[in-house]
C-alpha cells in the first residue's frame, strides 16, 4: 500500500497558525499532505506556509484546482485516505452539516468517500450553541468524527471549551485512521516531550 492520502482542510479560526505544525507532524508522519484553504483561512496563515509545509501545491479556490481536464479538488476527493479539517470553525461545521458546496473544502467534503475528522476552534459560546451542537450531531451520525475541543484560555479572552485539540493529538488521530499506526507511535513519545517543553 502506498503512502496514505491526507486532505488538510483549513479554515478561518485564529488557531490556523497551527495547521501548519499539523502538516508538517503529517508529512513526517510519512503521508502525503494536499492542504485546501478557505478565503477566510488565508486572512490568519498563507498559502505559501502550507504549501511549503504540505510540499505540495495548496487549493484556496476553484481556479487554483484546473490543472487538467479532472478538476483538480474533485481528483483530489477521489484519492484521498482521510479528510481533516483542522482547525474548523463554527461556520465550515454548519456547511458540512447541511451540504453545502460553496467553495473547494466543502466540495471536496461532498465529494470523498474517505472518512472526515473534524478538529474544531471556536469561542466557548459558539460551541455551546444548540445550533453548533446539533450541527456536530448531525455530522457525527452520518460517520464523522471529532478530535477536540478542548477547554482553556480561548484566543478571544474568555476561558471555556473551545480550543483546538493539541497538533500531536490531531497529527496522532490522522495517521491512526490512515492506518499508519507503526509511523504514528515512533512519532507520538518526541512529540509529547515537546508538549511539555
Ligand atoms: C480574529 C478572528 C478570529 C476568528 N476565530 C474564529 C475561530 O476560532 N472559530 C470560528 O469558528 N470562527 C472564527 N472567526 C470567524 C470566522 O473567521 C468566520 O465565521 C468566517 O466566516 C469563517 O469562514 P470559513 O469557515 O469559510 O473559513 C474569527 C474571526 C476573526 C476576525
Amino acid at each position: 500500500m502506498g503512502a496514505p492520502v491526507i486532505i488538510l482542510g483549513v479554515t478561518g479560526s485564529i488557531a490556523a497558525y497551527k495547521a501548519a505544525d499539523i502538516a508538517s507532524q503529517l508529512v513526517k508522519g510519512g503521508a502525503k499532505v494536499y492542504v485546501v484553504m478557505t478565503q477566510h483561512a488565508c486572512d490568519f496563515i498563507t498559502p505559501l506556509t502550507m504549501q511549503t509545509l504540505s510540499r505540495n501545491p495548496v487549493v484556496t479556490s476553484a481556479q487554483d484546482a484546473q490543472t487538467n481536464w479532472k478538476p483538480g479538488h474533485i481528483d483530489l476527493a477521489d484519492r484521498a485516505t482521510l479528510l481533516l479539517i483542522a482547525p474548523a470553525t463554527a461556520n465550515v461545521i454548519a456547511e458540512l452539516a447541511h451540504g453545502l458546496a460553496g467553495n473547494p473544502l466543502t466540495e471536496i467534503a461532498l465529494a470523498t468517500r474517505a472518512p472526515l475528522l473534524i478538529a474544531p476552534a471556536m469561542n466557548g459560546k459558539m460551541w455551546e450553541h444548540p445550533a453548533t451542537q446539533a450541527n456536530v450531531s448531525l455530522l457525527k451520525t452520518r460517520g464523522a468524527e471529532f478530535v477536540g475541543p478542548e477547554a482553556g484560555i480561548l484566543a478571544c479572552g474568555y476561558e471555556g471549551l473551545g480550543r483546538l485539540a493539541t497538533v500531536a493529538e490531531i497529527a496522532i488521530r490522522a495517521l491512526e485512521k490512515c492506518g499508519a499506526s507503526a509511523t504514528v507511535r515512533r512519532a507520538e513519545k518526541p512529540l509529547r516531550e515537546k508538549k511539555r517543553e
